[in-house]
């Protein structure tokens, strides 16, 4: 139960030929004009499929990339995007090229009953981030009510998230949406203890609001990653070359006073001289990184105690890898801890994997369908985990 009223809290009934303005978070990676990787479309198939399975004709939304609003942008069009919702769906899309145009608005109306349409990247109108009320306007004007199922990007103000969900009513989440917040919501809300999270990543200034919203209701913070190294600092540890954020050493020593055993640090890490110099790799202990090399992963017995802390966990959040998964073999330490959530969720724990990095790296651990829920949200997962309020939520209609 999210608060919010869903696509399955509509008359469906009333749904038949209407236009559904659907906002989803097609943002994926196109190269030369090829999908790498559609999962964030696939998570948006049961909500579309539901709606052309009520006989409404369905009006996508979504940004891709960032470009500056400054109109058409070959490599930030929709159109690969369309071709892979084509085949997923097996029926065909209509693109619509300019929701500015004034035939935009006949192409959503003769959209047949089930059918469906993909309109260009939102962000090639200058109005779109500025979440002007002319440009939510003219996006109300291509559906007859509003469903926002891109969580990933709930935690924009745009006008395609929230400024025309004040504009076309109803407004309500979708399938996708719902699930995001009912997973990531209960995680923060009532959690079972014992309720572990695990951070990491490079920087701790990106996740600093997370540790102080999750401390008071997690049993342990697990840190990994680059960001540790900070904390290595605030400890009085010299690291090499390892990533620290100077400026944040004051404030990880005041949230390692604070939190006590409940944050859990690496005992040591796996250390090289430089990236390309996994061959001369060894361990080094936590206080003992020598100058010119850096920490790269977490070590052995590091991977050892979080996979046992996560094991017995009956929550368990994830964000952040634990050191450079994608420069094999410091990709262990994420495996590990890959590995140690899925056999966590076979002993029934519930396990929430934070969008990004982490679910790439579950992803190519082949472990996604072993956890409870892998959120499509990078940045929305995060806010929402910081306890923020997600604008393009906020603005759904109240249940
Ligand atoms: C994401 O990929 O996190 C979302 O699609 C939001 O994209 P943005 O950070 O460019 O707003």
């Amino acid at each position: 139960m999210i608060g919010k009223r869903t696509v399955a809290d509509l008359d469906k009934t009333a749904l038949d030929a209407k236009r559904a303005l659907v906002r989803v978070d097609f943002n994926v990676p196109v190269k030369d004009g090829v999908v790498g990787d559609d999962t964030r479309i696939r998570a948006a198939l049961p909500t579309i499929r539901a709606l052309k399975g009520l006989g409404a004709r369905v009006v996508l939304l979504s940004h891709l990339g960032r470009p500056k609003g400054g109109g058409f942008e070959e490599k930030y069009s929709l159109r690969p995007v369309a071709r892979v919702l084509e085949g997923l769906l097996g029926s065909p899309v209509t693109f619509v090229e300019n929701p500015a145009s004034p035939e935009a608005v006949l192409v959503t109306k003769q959209l047949p009953r089930g059918g469906v349409a993909l309109v260009e990247n939102t962000r090639f109108l200058a109005g779109e981030e500025q979440n002007d009320p002319a440009t939510a306007r003219l996006f109300a004007a291509l559906g007859d009510f509003f469903v926002n199922d891109a969580f990933g990007s709930a935690h924009r103000a745009h006008a395609s998230t929230e400024g025309v969900a004040h504009l076309l009513k109803p407004a309500v989440a979708g399938l996708l949406m719902e699930k995001e917040l009912d997973y990531l919501g209960r995680a923060l809300a009532s959690p079972a203890h014992p309720f572990v999270a695990v951070l990491g990543g490079a920087k701790i200034s990106g996740k600093i609001d997370v540790i102080e919203s999750l401390l008071p209701r997690v049993d342990h913070v697990l840190i990994g990653g680059a960001m540790a190294c900070t904390f290595f600092r605030a400890k009085g540890a010299s690291t090499g070359t390892s990533l620290v954020e100077e400026d944040r050493v004051v404030m990880a020593k005041d949230l390692l006073a604070r939190a006590g055993a409940k944050l859990v640090l690496p005992e040591g890490g796996v250390i090289a001289e430089a990236l390309d110099r996994s061959d001369a790799r060894r361990e080094a202990a936590w206080n003992e990184i020598p100058d010119g090399w850096a920490m790269y992963d977490i070590d052995e017995n590091t991977r050892r105690r979080f996979a046992s802390i996560v094991k017995g966990a009956k929550t368990v959040v994830w964000n952040g890898p634990m050191g450079v998964f994608e420069t094999t073999p410091f990709d262990e330490g994420t495996r590990a801890v890959a590995l140690a959530l899925a056999e966590a969720t076979a002993a029934g724990a519930t396990t929430v994997v934070g969008g990004g990095d982490s679910a790439a790296a579950i992803a190519e651990a082949g472990l996604e369908d072993k956890v409870s829920h892998v959120s499509t949200g990078g940045g929305a997962s995060l806010e929402f985990l910081e306890g923020r309020v997600l604008p393009g939520v906020a603005a759904l209609d109240d249940r």
